[in-house]
């Protein structure tokens, strides 16, 4: 029978254990950490640490942060908010895409297990590559096309129900845990513009100001960058500021579909 394994350099071994000295093994929680470092050439490892939660903040982030100034500080990850805004902790934990500074670690059962966002280019231990993301995001246009100038100091006003359409796209953080969650993505994040790209693309269209939806439209009109989505729902079920990617993807499908006329 075959076998199918990872190569050598991808297959992530058993690393270092650190324990935590004198505290009650009743507080204590097992946090084991992807490591990867492009510059050692040993390959990845799962590091694991000890933290004693009465001397730790409530929060995921809190102990990882806690890892990197207490006990190893050769840890690498991103942050910046620590409350859910830039989009910078994303990371896999317990096998759900989400914010480590939104997660409480109370929240999570067993011993805790971190990876960085699955099927992406790893630059160091839990810091991935983020720069084709960010070329789709850029290739949309994300910013108001308009013929019209408005007056010196006025407005681009927008009626209430108007404004509403941008409820549930305007709070995107681009913190990529929907797009790194779909398979689709997986396999064509080359063309296809993934969950994350395609809200932002839709929160566009959608804005009663822009006066460029139709060439959105036929921007997107493509068999990859936007008919890759088979409607798989991990992108909905995984974003952790409760927004639908998958819906977006459909009314922009929907648009599509009404502009042909069918
Ligand atoms: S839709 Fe949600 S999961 Fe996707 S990038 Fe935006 S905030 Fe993150
Ligand atoms: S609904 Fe579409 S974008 Fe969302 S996970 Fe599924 S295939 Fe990907
Ligand atoms: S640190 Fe900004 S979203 Fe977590």
């Amino acid at each position: 029978m075959a076998e199918f394994r990872l190569p050598p350099n991808s297959r992530v071994h058993k690393g270092k254990y650190f324990a935590c000295q004198d505290s009650d093994p009743e507080n204590i929680r097992k946090i084991s950490v992807y490591r990867y470092d492009p510059e050692d050439g040993n390959g990845p490892r799962l590091d694991t640490y000890e933290i004693d939660t009465e001397k730790c903040g409530p929060m995921l982030l809190d102990a990882i942060i806690k890892i990197k100034n207490e006990i190893d500080s050769t840890l690498t990850f991103r942050r910046s908010c620590r409350e859910g805004i830039c989009g910078s902790c994303a990371m896999n934990i317990n096998g759900t895409n989400t914010l480590a500074c939104t997660t409480a670690i109370s929240d999570l059962k067993g011993d805790i297990a971190i990876y960085p966002l699955p099927h992406m280019l790893v630059v160091k231990d839990l810091v991935c590559d983020m720069s084709h993301f960010y070329a789709q995001y850029e290739s949309i246009q994300p910013w108001l096309k308009s013929d019209n100038t408005p007056s010196r100091n006025a407005e681009r006003l927008q009626s209430i129900e108007d404004r509403e359409k941008l409820d549930g796209l305007y709070e995107c953080i681009l913190c990529a845990c929907c797009s790194t969650s779909c398979p689709s993505y997986w396999w064509n994040s080359d063309k296809y513009l993934g969950p994350a790209i395609l809200l932002q693309a839709y929160r566009w269209i959608a804005d009663s100001r822009d006066d460029y939806s139709g060439e959105r439209l036929d921007q997107l009109m493509d068999p990859f960058k936007l008919y890759r989505c088979h409607t798989i729902m991990n992108c909905t079920k995984t974003c952790p500021k409760g927004l639908n990617p998958a819906k977006a993807i459909s009314e922009i499908k929907k648009l599509m579909v009404e502009r042909k006329g069918v």
